[in-house]
């Protein structure tokens, strides 16, 4: 007979990650009430489908129902655990389970950065947790470490690969030098990609992380809708192999460094260079580089998705709940208030850009002298083959404002050397 005392939960959502979740819970037990001191029960599974076959069995006793409010209103749950995904019906049961006095544990990145606020309010307001460890970068810690690991410092910067899909699609594309749509159709027949890949691939995904990241290291709320995002979809292998000929490897990056005038934030491919660990980061993993005043540099890596990574996560935040203690849910005593942002025209970078030209003389004297009109200036020069469409030339540009970078290709763009729209992506320092 158990003695230890009793946790109930309510799960919605029994897919990828709720099927991990209840493989972990049934697989760790002996672990999970060592560390808990507590036995979790689980009581309710409520799914769309009921008569779906699962690929994991639910707990002898455990009842599989349609209805939300099983969960939600039931006195007996202690934890509501929200595991569908979407923007509703996920956020009206979180709701209704916090303003019943549960604990919520979720994964729902894309729901707490367009209606956070209004759910750590509540939440705040009934004095329990909203736990979301396995809202960002899947299986590694990042949550915690930004909210309890690192709250001795003030954080400078952080960084990350915070989409599998994306690092999967840019990976094949370096290093088996496929083209963007055969390493799209491998990542989706290999489960990385969702049919619709657009979330992932056009960097809304990573955005809506990255808000959650800036709430924790920053205690400020970004507004998702003021996020700069530019996704990989137009990516070229010709960028990719150029990248790799000056040393370095393309990267989508959600960003955000402190500066004297406020947060410079965003999403967007980066050239890293090839000796920094977020450039050795491949296939579906995640990585995240934190820079703390006080701890220096700190780097995680892992997998950033799959049922028993992520499901990982969530029993982590189960136990944190069970074990009852109160940490602020957002990691900031006070109540967030909006971000001061750096407007995005206003950020400084410096700059990789591919034209193709057609070749005659005087275009490089040309190209120079439009950059040099809005103070920017080339560090390095290639051209090289020519192609039906011209003959690629690419500029590695030295630090300057996105403005200027962006008004000197548009003056350039009117130039009648010019065969195609200029390519341009940031460079990591
Ligand atoms: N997959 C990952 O690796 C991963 C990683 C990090 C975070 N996440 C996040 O975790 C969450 C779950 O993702 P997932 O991949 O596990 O999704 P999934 O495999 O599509 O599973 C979703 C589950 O929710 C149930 N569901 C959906 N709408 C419902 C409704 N209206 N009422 C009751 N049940 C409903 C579905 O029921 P049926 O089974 O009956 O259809 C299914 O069991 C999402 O927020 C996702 O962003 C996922």
């Amino acid at each position: 007979m158990n003695s230890l005392r009793k946790v109930t939960l309510g799960l919605a959502g029994f897919g990828t990650v709720g099927g991990g979740l209840v493989e972990i819970l049934q697989k760790n037990k002996a672990e999970l009430e060592a560390r808990a001191g507590c036995q979790f029960v689980l009581k309710t599974v409520v799914v769309r489908d009921p008569s779906r076959v699962r690929a994991v069995a639910l707990p002898e006793g455990t009842r599989l129902s349609t209805s939300l409010s099983d969960v939600t209103d039931d006195p007996d749950i202690d934890i509501a655990v929200e595991l569908m995904g979407g923007i509703e019906p996920p956020r009206s049961f979180i709701l209704r389970a916090l303003e019943q006095g549960k604990h919520v544990v979720t994964a729902n990145k894309a729901l707490l950065a367009e209606a956070g606020e209004e759910l750590f309010r509540l939440a705040g307001k009934k004095g329990v947790r909203l736990l979301y460890e396995a809202s960002v970068a899947g299986g590694i810690p990042v949550i915690q470490t930004l909210k309890e690991s690192l709250a001795g410092n003030r954080i400078q910067s952080v960084e990350g690969i915070l989409n599998g899909t994306s690092n999967y699609i840019l990976s094949e594309m370096s290093s088996n030098g496929k083209d963007f749509a055969t390493a799209l159709a491998d990542a989706q027949a290999r489960g990385y990609a969702e049919a619709d890949p657009s979330l992932d691939i056009d960097g809304h995904d990573t955005a809506h992380k990255l808000v959650l990241l800036i709430r924790l290291a920053f205690g400020v709320d970004y507004p998702y809708s003021q996020m700069p995002v530019q996704g990989i979809r137009n990516m070229d292998s010709m960028d990719i192999e150029f990248a790799r000929e000056f040393g370095y490897r393309v990267k989508l990056l959600g960003r955000v460094r402190r500066t004297e005038k406020g947060l410079e934030a965003g999403v967007f491919p980066v050239l890293v260079r090839h000796t920094y660990l977020l450039a050795r980061v491949g296939g579906a993993f995640n990585a995240i580089r934190i820079e703390g005043n006080a701890i220096g540099s700190l780097f995680l890596h892992g997998l950033g998705a799959g049922a028993l990574p992520t499901g990982s996560a969530v029993m982590s935040d189960i136990v944190a709940a069970a074990r009852g203690t109160m940490p602020f849910n957002t990691g900031f005593a006070a109540p967030l208030h909006t971000a001061d942002i750096v407007p995005p025209a206003d950020a400084v970078s410096s700059y990789y850009v591919r034209f193709m030209i057609k070749d005659q003389p005087g275009v490089l004297h040309a190209l120079t002298g439009d950059l040099a009109e809005f103070g920017v200036s080339i560090a390095q020069a290639i051209q090289k083959g020519e192609r039906d469409d011209g003959v690629p030339l690419v500029l590695m540009l030295h630090a300057a404002r996105v403005q200027d970078v962006q008004s000197a290709l548009d003056k350039i763009a009117a130039r009648d050397f010019l065969n195609a729209p200029a390519v341009a992506y940031r460079v990591m320092d």
